[in-house]
């Protein structure tokens, strides 16, 4: 993939140059710890939709930012979202047997490996990210450097206790109770919008953009990530194991608090679709093709089959 040229990217490009990247970032085993790395490729490499990673780019791309500079946390923002699903896959989480279209990760590597591979690729994520910024510092680009530095910390943030892990203590929390609109956003939002909201303003970071651009990406991950939530909770009543890669059915069983159980398969629909009729009026900053591919990745989210 060729770095800001006239002529813009494809999503289908930046994922095939994602999938090369990552597939490379896997072959770093020892003979002692080849169970380990075992463990990430499986999972890292089993065909996830890499939405967030191309979102991340194509945000980056859209607002002036170098792929080179982007590479780093498109694949450290992958990293960590494939974390997050093989822990949430865990018998003490959400104990599930299939995750995109194979055995989850505990059942083929036991309780320990399933861990000890989320363990691994969330800090090799960081890992990736701060080589990012140390390389610019080698090159003397500080102001770039200052720039990642920002992203880095957000996705931290993004990413643990005052994000995703904060939702997903809160969902599971609030299996086998009846909980309110109040308490069911916070949940979508912070296990879901939240890596959503690294994507559209990790972006924007790289890119320099000016707080008015930031906030409008934030409130954009936020809109984007509650309806692509909605509408996987939609899927867990209507999708098919062989559709989704894991199993329908997954939240009744769980007796899981979710948009759907609460308001229905309609309402849930509806909600979805508005949520991303606000996250595409904060999108519409976002300028040239690239631009305009955000926004077609982002409809393309609503009433999709996996
Ligand atoms: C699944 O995320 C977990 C949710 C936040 C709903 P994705 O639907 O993006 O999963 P992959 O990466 O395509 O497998
Ligand atoms: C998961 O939500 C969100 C994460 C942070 C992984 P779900 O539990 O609904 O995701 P799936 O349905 O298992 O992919
Ligand atoms: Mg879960
Ligand atoms: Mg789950
Ligand atoms: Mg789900």
């Amino acid at each position: 993939m060729k770095a800001q040229t006239a002529v813009a990217v494809t999503a289908d490009a930046v994922r095939e140059e994602l999938e090369r990247r990552l597939d490379a970032a896997m072959n770093q085993a020892d003979p002692y710890d080849q169970p380990l790395w075992d463990a990430m490729r499986y999972s890292l490499m089993a065909g996830g939709k890499r939405i967030r990673p191309v979102l991340l780019m194509l945000t980056g791309l859209s607002l002036g930012a170098k792929a080179e500079d982007l590479w780093p946390f498109a694949m450290g923002l992958e990293m960590i979202h494939t974390y997050s699903l093989i822990h949430d896959d865990l018998p003490a989480m959400d104990n599930d047997d299939y995750r995109r279209g194979r055995l989850t990760s505990h059942k083929v590597f036991g309780e320990a490996g399933a861990i000890l591979a989320g363990d691994g690729l969330l800090t090799l994520a960081f890992e990736t990210m701060g080589r990012g910024v140390t390389e610019q510092l080698d090159r003397g680009q500080a102001e770039k450097a200052a720039r990642g530095m920002r992203c880095l910390s957000y996705m931290a943030q993004c990413a643990g206790c005052k994000g995703m892990v904060a939702g997903q203590i809160a969902d599971l929390k609030s299996e086998g109770r009846s909980i309110g609109l109040e308490e069911l956003t916070y949940i979508e939002f912070n296990k879901t919008s939240r890596l959503l909201m690294a994507a559209l303003k990790g972006g924007a970071y790289l890119a320099g953009a000016t707080d008015e651009v930031l906030e409008k990406m934030e409130k954009a991950g936020g809109w984007v990530g509650q309806a692509f939530q909605i509408e996987d909770d939609v899927l867990d009543v209507e999708g098919t194991l062989e559709e989704l890669g894991k199993a329908p059915m997954s939240d009744d069983k769980a007796q899981k608090a979710t948009f759907t159980s609460l308001y229905g398969l309609e309402k849930a629909k509806e909600t979805a679709a508005h949520l991303t009729e606000e996250a595409l009026q904060e999108l519409s900053c976002l300028s040239g093709e690239e631009g305009e591919m955000v926004r077609t990745l982002v409809r393309s989210l609503i009433g999709r089959k996996k």
